[in-house]
């Protein structure tokens, strides 16, 4: 299998030559947040932009409130092929903490760089944010997707309730609420990036050693019992709809 039209898309070096370039190995790709690779953050911008266009300042602005805090944007990078280069990003994922769920996050702007979807990429995003979420304490991932449910439920996800990811930077959150959720999770890990050379972290790693994350406000922190009636979702169907109206698919997996 080559991987060569793909990387050769993702490089801008105009001397670059497609047919010398070595594939991206799935065996050295790592994960790393971008506020501890800001050279990277143009790189990223465009790859997100390259599947959801927007402004180029705006999706950089978005990119550039990461940090341990939470939403914390990851990258899934692979060593450049020229030694002495910056990485390639070949894949991005957005996480956010969740109101009323102290041990969660929410995963969103999942992305793959398009001529290298199918390979194994994808999975290996996921993986390596699960193992990121884990060693800092989270227990459950949520998310929701218009048109990718086959792809999660491989992965494990099954469907669940809608959850509310929590923007910090909305100017609409009180400044009180701002406070609370500015310290970071336990422990504080520094940008180190995991390698992927191996598959996620086993279960039994994930051991009783590791702090919980820190917890909710109390008002955030429970919220009264749904309502009764009918499953609002299956795999085929989905009474969930999104900000523009078009059904949606809740899902959720603990890691
Ligand atoms: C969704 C996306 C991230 C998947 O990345 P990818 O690199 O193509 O996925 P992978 O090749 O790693 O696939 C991982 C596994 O999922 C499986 N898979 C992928 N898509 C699938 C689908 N539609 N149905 C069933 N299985 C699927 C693959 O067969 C593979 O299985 P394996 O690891 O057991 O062999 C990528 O297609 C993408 O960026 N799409 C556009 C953006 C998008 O829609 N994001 C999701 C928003 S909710």
């Amino acid at each position: 299998m080559t991987l060569l039209p793909g990387l050769a898309e993702l490089t801008l070096d105009p001397t670059h030559r497609p047919e010398a370039t070595p594939a991206p190995s799935l065996a050295e790709l790592t994960v790393e947040p971008v506020h501890c690779r800001p050279e990277l953050l143009d790189a990223c911008a465009d790859l997100i932009n390259e599947q959801w266009p927007r402004s180029r300042a705006s999706r950089l602005h978005s990119l550039g409130q990461s940090s341990d805090s939470f939403p914390l944007c990851l990258m899934l990078l692979s060593p450049h092929p020229a030694p002495g280069h910056a990485p390639v990003v070949v894949g991005h994922a957005r996480l956010s903490r969740v109101l009323d769920r102290p041990q969660s996050l929410f995963v969103e702007t999942v992305v793959v760089a398009r001529a290298l979807r199918g390979r194994g990429f994808g999975r290996r995003l996921m993986e390596g944010l699960e193992v990121f979420a884990q060693a800092r304490g989270f227990r459950r991932l949520h998310l929701s997707t218009r048109d990718q449910l086959p792809f999660y439920a491989h992965l494990g996800y099954q469907l669940g309730e809608p959850v509310q990811g929590l923007v910090f930077t909305s100017p609409r959150v009180p400044a009180a609420l701002l406070r609370v959720f500015s310290s970071a999770p336990c422990p504080r890990l520094p940008c180190r990036a995991p390698s992927l050379a191996a598959h996620a972290a086993p279960k039994a790693s994930k051991g009783p050693s590791l702090p919980p994350p820190p917890p909710l406000p109390e008002s955030l922190a429970a919220s009264p019992p749904a309502p009764a009636g009918p499953p609002p979702q299956s795999p085929l169907e989905t009474g969930y709809r999104d900000l523009r109206g078009g059904p949606v698919f809740w899902m959720e997996k603990d890691i």
